[in-house]
């Protein structure tokens, strides 16, 4: 179960992914014995701080982060011992340099060395060829790249052919934590593993498919980030596709990192372009005004910003995937700050089934994947009302709730994938031509957006976003499924 010894270098770790994700990650896979007492964490970024300080900033991380009954005192300490830092710009070359490559030659040279870049993404490049200038990318040293891959395909291109110069694609690891949430994964388990649903997971039997990401919080500290981004950039172009290509893809010849991405290219490959009309009737954006979200109120976009833009902080879309498999079943899409509640999901909508037997039409059955928070299932199906002595019939939820059942913490995200690097396993990490033909399929929309094709809607803080979204389905008779 245990990996092998790794030095993973960390750089952009002052940040906060790092603080709230990537520090707990690892302490998590401490806890659960899969991390040598021999490992490093080398921590760096441009704050000159030394070792005892930025040890003391992974204890507070781990305080705030961790459940309180994980924070174990003697387990923290073993933690900490395994974390260094060394002040260092990795995008300059007159940086400090010596002090990293000192590190990395006095500790074992048998370690997996794993770089993970948590920076702006325009300075990947750079920290590439400096890393290989100074001798330290190893045979099969990897790196790990956070999102987002470029702003568009051009300068996702850039970045890939950046990093390709230093490091072998097989040694790239480009990250997107959904991949890492193990209910998304479940989506591989559920489909093919169950013939209950593999019999039915086709455009025979499903009506329509919705994929959720909904969020309750604002910008957060990342207002500048995020102005430049918007929400399909920041969520549509990566996670939510990669989503949309699991529950699409044809049966993978094997788990396979390969056989898994080709399956996943193919289903990007075949999503239809938006253009022409339905970039109007197809896509919706929106901003968030003031409003309530759990009894608090919360500001508009503009008004945190304190100034104009044109960055969605809403996305709904409606997709279609041009195969056989999926002939006329639209994908709903929707990703936003400040919705109601903090949820994403994979609402599966069946055909109702025809017949005259009963009073009423029966409703469609409807299957629940609950990626967060309750990981579980939900079935909504057909049964005889008890109260009824005709054969009126109503619906019944059968739900699962996978913690409770299996007894399990659900574990975050980063912790599976920061190991994942260091084996050498990438079946959930991103092929360079699935990046880019995500950005090749978002292109259209981005270009309609930018020039204003499309009206900006608003809806309030706290409510399920803008009219225009639960229009455009009403349009196809579908309704958005509200999990409150
Ligand atoms: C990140 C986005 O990739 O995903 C954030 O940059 C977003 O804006 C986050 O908040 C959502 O992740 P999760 O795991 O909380 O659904």
């Amino acid at each position: 179960k245990q990996v092998k010894p790794f030095d993973y270098v960390v750089f952009g770790a002052t940040g906060d992914l790092t603080m709230r994700k990537l520090l707990p990650a690892f302490y998590y896979r401490l806890l659960s014995g899969e991390v040598p007492d021999s490992a490093r964490i080398i921590g760096t970024a441009r704050s000159p701080l030394d070792r005892a300080t930025y040890q003391g900033r992974a204890r507070d991380a781990l305080k705030r982060f961790v459940a309180p009954a994980d924070f174990k005192e003697a387990q923290v300490e073993r933690f900490l011992n395994m974390v260094y830092y060394v002040s260092l710009d990795g995008s300059k070359a007159d940086s400090n340099w010596e002090g990293l490559s000192g590190l990395l030659s006095e500790g074992p040279q048998d370690h997996v060395r794993v770089f993970y870049f948590a920076t702006a993404p325009n300075l990947y490049e750079a920290v590439s060829a400096n890393l290989h200038a100074k001798g330290l990318v190893t045979d099969d040293a990897r790196v790990v790249l956070e999102k987002p891959i470029g702003t568009d395909l051009a300068t996702a291109d850039e970045i890939n052919t950046g990093v390709g110069k230093f490091f072998k694609e097989n040694n790239i690891f480009r990250i997107d934590h959904y991949l890492g949430k193990e209910t998304v994964q479940d989506v591989i388990a559920l489909r093919f593993a169950n013939p209950l649903l593999s019999a039915v997971w086709s455009g025979d039997y499903i009506k329509s498919v919705q994929i959720t990401a909904a969020e309750t919080v604002g910008v957060e500290g990342r207002a500048a980030y995020y102005d430049t981004s918007g929400a399909l950039r920041d969520m549509v172009q990566n996670h939510l596709l990669q989503v949309l290509c699991l529950v699409a893809m044809e049966p993978p010849a094997s788990l396979e990192a390969d056989a898994v991405r080709d399956a996943k290219v193919a289903v990007l490959k075949s999503l239809r372009p938006l253009a022409g009309d339905r970039l109007t009737s197809d896509t919706v954006r929106g901003q968030y005004v003031a409003g309530e979200i759990n009894e608090e109120n919360v500001r508009g976009y503009l008004e945190e910003l304190g100034h104009a833009s044109n960055t969605e902080t809403y996305v709904a879309l409606r997709a279609e995937v041009d195969t056989p498999r999926w002939k006329n079943v639209p994908f709903y899409i929707r990703t936003a700050k400040r919705l109601h509640r903090k949820v994403s999901e994979i609402v599966i909508t069946f055909k109702p089934a025809e017949t005259n037997l009963f009073p009423q039409a029966p409703k469609a059955n409807v299957l629940v994947i609950r990626v967060q928070p309750d990981e579980g299932l939900t079935w909504h199906l057909s049964v005889k009302d008890p109260q009824d002595d005709s054969f009126e019939l109503r619906d019944a939820t059968m739900d699962t709730h996978f913690g409770p059942q299996f007894k399990v913490r659900y574990p975050d995200a980063y912790e599976r994938l920061l190991l994942d690097a260091v084996r050498g396993y990438p079946v959930l990490f991103i092929r360079r031509d699935e990046v880019e033909a995500a950005w090749r399929w978002v292109a259209p929309i981005m270009e309609a957006w930018a020039n204003g094709t499309v009206p900006m809607s608003q809806y309030a803080a706290g409510s399920w976003g803008p009219e225009e979204a639960t229009a455009m389905l009403a349009e196809h008779g579908d309704t958005w499924h509200e999990a409150i």
